[in-house]
């Protein structure tokens, strides 16, 4: 039985390149990455889909009257793809908790620092990383963890540290963060994430 993926991104999509690659290379057991949602019609991630003969589908907010009807479009799909397990990766658009509450344990979320710092409400993008530099710690990371109504508040799954160095920007840190750290653990946990969900259904 294989766990139906869908990838929610809204920007350049190099965290679903680590999830396309992982399965190409045999690394996501038994799963399948069967639906890109984007929440811009300009996100690169969707070139990367398409490159990837990955369905993929263009949901933006300006689209609905309101929040509930973006998201009951977005439900829609999820539904209709017969998607088991939800990866936001750089989705930049808080869900409500209706939302979160229909698919529980069933999302989870990379975040660009070692949560239960520099995250929350604001801590966003280049965001976190300025605010590591700011505050001068030596360690950050990224850390999957899985969603609820809680801004980046869910049970943490993985997490990877990363050395700051004395020179860095902001830039060069979110780009070795990436490299060192979230392309590495988002594979990993959607790997783990899958296998508990087969269990699950094993069990039933
Ligand atoms: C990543 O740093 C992710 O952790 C954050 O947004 C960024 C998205 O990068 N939430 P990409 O679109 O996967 O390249």
């Amino acid at each position: 039985m294989l766990t139906k993926i869908a990838v929610l991104v809204s920007g350049n999509g190099t965290n679903l390149q680590a999830l396309i690659d992982a399965e190409k290379n045999g690394k996501l057991e038994n799963c399948q990455l069967a639906l890109v949602i984007a929440n811009n019609p300009n996100a690169y991630a969707l070139k990367r889909a398409a490159e990837h003969n990955i369905m993929h589908f263009v949901i933006s907010r300006k689209a609905y009257k309101t929040s509930l009807k973006y998201e009951e479009a977005m439900q829609n799909l999820l539904l209709e793809y017969k998607i088991d397990l939800i990866v936001l990766a750089g989705f930049m658009s808080i869900l409500s908790p209706q939302f979160i509450q229909m698919f529980p344990n069933r999302i989870i979320n990379i975040h660009p620092s070692l949560i239960p710092s520099f995250c929350g409400n604001g801590y966003y993008g280049i965001k976190v990383h300025q605010a590591v530099l700011k505050y001068g710690v030596q360690i950050t990371g990224a850390t999957v963890h899985y969603v609820n109504e809680i801004i980046d508040g869910g049970k943490i799954i993985l997490q990877k540290s990363v050395m700051v160095q004395p020179l860095d920007t902001p830039e060069s840190l979110q780009k070795r963060v990436l490299e060192e750290a979230e392309w590495v653990i988002l594979p990993k946990a959607v790997t783990l994430v899958a296998q508990e969900l087969k269990k699950e259904k094993q069990d039933d």
